[in-house]
C-alpha cells in the first residue's frame, strides 16, 4: 500500500485532498497541519501535528511513515501580509520547503507541491509552463524560490501551479469567492476590480490534479487554472447569479484605489493544454465551479 503524507491538511486545499483520499482503499495518508488537531474528525483519519518549519520534525516524521509522496499544501498565502512578513513567510514558504526535500530525498519519495500565478508579472498573460517567471512581490519571489529548491534537489517531484483557488472547507480563510457570497448574502455592498484578469480555480481540480499527477508518474510543473478566463469583477457578477444575490451590491473598481500593500498580477491566468493532455482532465469553468460550492455549502451549512 502506498503511503501518503500531506502537509498543510487542515487548508483549504489540505482540506479537499485529504477528504478525496479518505475514500480510496490503495493508501494509507497521514494528514498534518500545524495545528493540535484536524478539522476533521481524528478517529477517521490519522493526524499528526507538523510544523513543516521544523526541520528535525519533518525529518523525524518522514522516517518513521516513509512516505511514497509528500503532497505539501501548506503555505503562507496572504499576500499582503507576506509583503510585511518576509523573515516568516520566508521560512513557511522556502525554508520548509528545503525541509520537505531533504526528506523525501533521504526516505525516497516524490514530492508534489502547489505555486501560483503569482511567480509572473501579469503583463501578458495567459501563460504557459515555458514562460520565464517574474514575479512581483515578494509572495511570488518566496513561491518562486520554492519552486527553484524543488528543481534542483534531485528528488521526484511535480509543482502545479495556480490561481485565484475557491472552495469551502471548514474554517478555511475567506477565499475570493466566499468572501463575494458571504458579504453578498448579508447585504453589503462590495467593490471588486475589473482589471485583474485570471482563471478562478475550484479547490477539487486541484486536489485532482495532485492525486493524478502521482498515480500517472508524471514530473515538472503543470499549470492549474479553471475553464474560463475573466475579471475578479466578473466572477463576483456570475457568482451572484448562481447563488441568486443581488448583482447591484457588486460596484467596479480599479486595482489602484485599493492601495493593497502588495502589487499584483494584472493580466494573469493560465493556459492549462498541458494539464488536461498529460493528467486527462478537464477543468470546471466559473458557473460550474459555483455551483458546487452552492451544493457545498448548503449541505455543510457553513465555511
Ligand atoms: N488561495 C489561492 O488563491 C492560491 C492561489 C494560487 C496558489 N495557491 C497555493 O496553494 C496552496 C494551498 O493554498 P490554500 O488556499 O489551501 O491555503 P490555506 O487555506 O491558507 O492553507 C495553508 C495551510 O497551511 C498551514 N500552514 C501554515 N504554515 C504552516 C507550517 N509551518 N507547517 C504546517 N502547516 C502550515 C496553514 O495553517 P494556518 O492557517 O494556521 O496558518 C493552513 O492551514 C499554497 O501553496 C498556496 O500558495 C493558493
Amino acid at each position: 500500500m502506498k503511503r501518503i503524507l500531506i502537509c498543510g491538511a487542515n487548508g483549504l486545499l489540505g482540506q479537499r485532498l485529504s477528504l478525496m483520499l479518505s475514500t480510496q482503499t490503495d493508501y494509507e495518508v497521514l494528514n498534518t497541519s500545524i495545528e493540535r488537531s484536524f478539522v476533521f474528525d481524528n478517529m477517521l483519519f490519522d493526524y499528526n501535528q507538523l510544523d513543516i518549519t521544523n526541520r528535525s520534525d519533518v525529518k523525524s516524521l518522514a522516517s518513521s511513515f516513509q512516505p511514497n509522496v509528500i503532497f505539501n499544501a501548506a503555505g503562507a498565502t496572504n499576500v499582503d501580509w507576506c509583503e510585511s512578513n518576509r523573515e516568516e513567510t520566508w521560512k513557511v514558504n522556502v525554508t520548509a520547503v528545503e525541509n520537505l526535500t531533504d526528506a523525501a530525498r533521504k526516505v525516497g519519495a516524490k514530492l508534489i507541491h502547489v505555486s501560483t500565478d503569482y511567480v509572473f508579472d501579469g503583463k501578458n498573460g495567459p501563460y504557459n509552463e515555458e514562460v520565464q517567471p517574474h514575479p512581483i512581490g515578494y509572495y511570488g519571489r518566496t513561491k518562486l524560490a520554492s519552486e527553484n529548491a524543488i528543481r534542483t534537489a534531485g528528488i521526484p517531484n511535480v509543482i502545479l501551479r495556480t490561481i485565484v483557488l475557491y472552495g469551502s472547507g471548514i474554517g478555511v480563510k475567506a477565499n475570493f469567492a466566499l468572501w463575494v457570497i458571504n458579504n453578498l448574502k448579508s447585504g453589503k455592498q462590495i467593490n471588486v476590480v475589473d482589471d485583474q484578469i485570471g482563471n478562478p480555480t475550484y479547490v477539487g481540480d486541484v486536489a485532482l490534479a495532485m492525486i493524478k499527477s502521482f498515480e500517472l508518474n508524471r514530473e515538472g510543473i503543470f499549470h492549474i487554472g479553471g475553464g474560463e478566463q475573466l475579471s475578479r469583477y466578473d466572477f463576483a457578477i456570475q457568482a451572484a447569479k448562481v447563488f441568486d444575490l443581488d448583482a447591484s451590491l457588486i460596484k467596479r473598481i480599479k486595482t489602484s484605489d485599493l492601495n493593497q500593500a502588495s502589487p499584483r498580477p494584472m493580466v494573469s491566468g493560465f493556459i492549462t493544454l498541458k494539464a488536461e493532455t498529460q493528467l486527462g482532465m478537464r477543468f470546471l469553468n466559473t458557473a460550474e465551479g459555483l455551483t458546487l460550492l452552492k451544493h457545498e455549502l448548503q449541505h455543510i451549512g457553513r465555511n
